[in-house]
This record gives C-alpha cells, structure tokens and sequence, in this order.
C-alpha cells in the first residue's frame, strides 16, 4: 500500500486525506497539532458513517478507510510517503517553512505536492529542497464529490514528476486538466473573478444576496450562487486569491471588491465562522442583506 502525507488537517487536507484513504492509500495526516489531526480524522469517520447511513458505502468500506488514516504530530514518518501534500493555510511564509520541514523527510524519489489554489509553483519549487519534484495538484471543494484536479508544473518540474502525480490524480478517480503555472491556473483565474465580482454588485446595490444566487443559479444553472459559494469557499481564501491574481498580473480588473475585504475584516469569514452573506447559526442559511 502507498503512502502519501497530508499537511494541513482543515476543509481541503481532510477531503484529500478522505479521498485518499477511501481509494486504498495509507495516510499520514499532520497539521499544527496531532491534536488538530486527530479531530479531522474524528470529522472524516462521521462523514463516512454518513455516506453508510445513505447506502453509498458499506460499513467495512467506511471502518477500512479511517483505519488507513494516521493522525500524526510530526514529520517524521514522512520518510514512507511517495507523496507529500501540502494543503496549508494559503499563505506563503506558512508554506516555506512546512516545505523546509518536509524536505528533512523527504524520500529521495517522494514528490512533494502544493495545494495551493493561486500562489505561483515556480516560486515556491524554487525554495523548495529539490524543484524537479515539486509540483501543484490544486483539488476542488468537496473534495470527495469534485471529479476535478488541476496539475500545474512549474518550470523546473520534471516530466516523471508530471506523470506520478497525474497518475495519482487519476486513481483517485479524477479527471485531471493540466495547467500551466499562469496565475489562477484555469478554474480559479475565471471563477474568483466572478465571485468578487458577485461581491461588487452587491456593494454598489445591485439586487439582494437572495437575487444575485438566485440569478446565477437559475440563469446559469450553478449548483450554488456566486455568494454562498464564496461563503463555502471561505471569504478570507476568495481574498487571498483575489489579491495573489491582483498582485502577480497587476491588472486592476482583479482588485478585491471592497466589501469582501470588509467582511473579511469583521471576521465574516462564511459557513467556517457561522457567518458571511448568510448566517448559519439556524436550521437554514439566511441572507443577512
Ligand atoms: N464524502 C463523499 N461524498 C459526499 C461528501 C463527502 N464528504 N459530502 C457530500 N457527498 C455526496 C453526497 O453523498 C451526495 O451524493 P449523491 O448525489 O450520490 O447522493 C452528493 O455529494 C451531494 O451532496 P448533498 O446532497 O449533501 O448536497 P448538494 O446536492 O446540495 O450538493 C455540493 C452539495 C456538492 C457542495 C453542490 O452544492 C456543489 O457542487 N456546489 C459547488 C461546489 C463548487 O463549486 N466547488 C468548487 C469550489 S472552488 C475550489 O474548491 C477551488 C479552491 O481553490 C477555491
């Protein structure tokens, strides 16, 4: 069985981590804390016994997958990976450092992966221990329900290193789109613009938070409205990648409309806080403009 580590244990590592284990790999799950591991690994177990209790899988399918999962509260058993996936916080100095702690553990083939959703691979492969196998494989949210990946080779990125990983991409039962490390890749430089722009309109008044979903959801046919998608994103990540897309191209079409920095600065962060354009507290999402 292969081994593949997962560093940051919040909404991305733990759908990876699920994802991973439910397709036959061992994993090593680290975050901050074996603490903070060991909670995910506990939220994972309920949502697999959820998918049994709705006859998708069975219950040794469930038990099988959580037992393939190993909270830990190092590095160290990193030596066994054959892949290392970072899925941090999506700020750079957070992931120099994990990248200087995995490349003490690194394997001499292993290949270490960036989840990162905008910040460029190039950059970061070039701090990286060993740039031919460091590569972007940037996962959707859900994780477990998304059927896309999107690999991102930086410069240096050797083309075996391409193919491993787009190999595991694949076995995870994924379709995989290969991008090139141009800021966004492909679904992020499209989709966070929409969904400032979302945020734009509704600053300057142009219909109510219901309206603007409901237009979108209705006129598009998108499963869900460009706001309650960016609150199920998180507010503070749609920014973060706002400002990585605003900053590295230095196009003002990509500047941060200025209510979602306010929301963010209040703390109104989406469903992870209780609250963005909805509240969550109650039995249903309510608009709160
Ligand atoms: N594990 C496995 N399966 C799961 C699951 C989990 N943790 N959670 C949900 N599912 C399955 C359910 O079993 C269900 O399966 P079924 O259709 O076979 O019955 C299916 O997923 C749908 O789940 P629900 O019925 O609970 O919920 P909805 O039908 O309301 O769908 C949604 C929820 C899938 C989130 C849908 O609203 C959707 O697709 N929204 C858009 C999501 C999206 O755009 N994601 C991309 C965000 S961008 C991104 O991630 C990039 C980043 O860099 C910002």
């Amino acid at each position: 069985m292969q081994t593949v580590a997962v560093i940051g244990a919040g909404q991305m590592g733990s759908g990876i981590a699920q994802t991973s284990a439910q397709f036959g790999y061992r994993v090593l799950l680290a975050d901050v804390t074996v603490e903070l591991a060991e909670k995910a690994k506990a939220k994972i177990g309920k949502d697999l016994h959820k998918l049994v209790a709705r006859d998708k899988i069975s219950v040794a399918e469930a038990e099988a997958s959580i037992a393939r999962i190993t909270p830990v509260g190092d590095y160290a058993a990193f030596a066994e990976a054959s892949l290392i996936i970072e899925a941090a916080t999506e700020r750079e100095d957070i992931k120099a450092k994990i990248f200087a702690e995995a490349a003490k553990v690194l394997a001499p083939d292993a290949i270490l992966a960036s989840n990162t959703s905008s910040i460029p691979i190039t950059r970061m492969a070039a701090g990286s221990s060993d740039p031919k196998r460091f590569i972007g494989l940037h996962f959707f949210n859900p994780v477990p329900v998304m059927k896309l990946i999107e690999v991102i080779p930086g410069l240096a990125t050797a083309p075996e290193t391409v193919a491993r990983t787009r190999a595991f991409a694949e076995s995870l039962g994924k379709q995989v789109v290969l991008s090139e490390d141009e800021p966004g890749f492909v679904v992020n430089r499209i989709l966070v613009p929409m969904l400032n722009e979302a945020v734009f309109a509704l600053g300057q008044g142009t219909a109510s938070i219901a309206d603007i979903d409901m237009g979108c959801r209705l006129g598009l046919n998108h499963p869900m409205g460009p706001l309650e998608l960016a609150d199920f994103i998180g507010l503070d990540t749609c920014l973060d990648i706002v400002r990585v897309l605003h900053s590295t191209t230095g196009d003002s079409k990509y500047r941060p409309a200025p209510l979602l920095m306010k929301y963010v600065e209040a703390g109104w962060l989406g469903r992870k806080t209780g609250r963005g354009f909805y509240d969550y507290t109650g039995d249903v999402p309510v608009p709160t403009r």
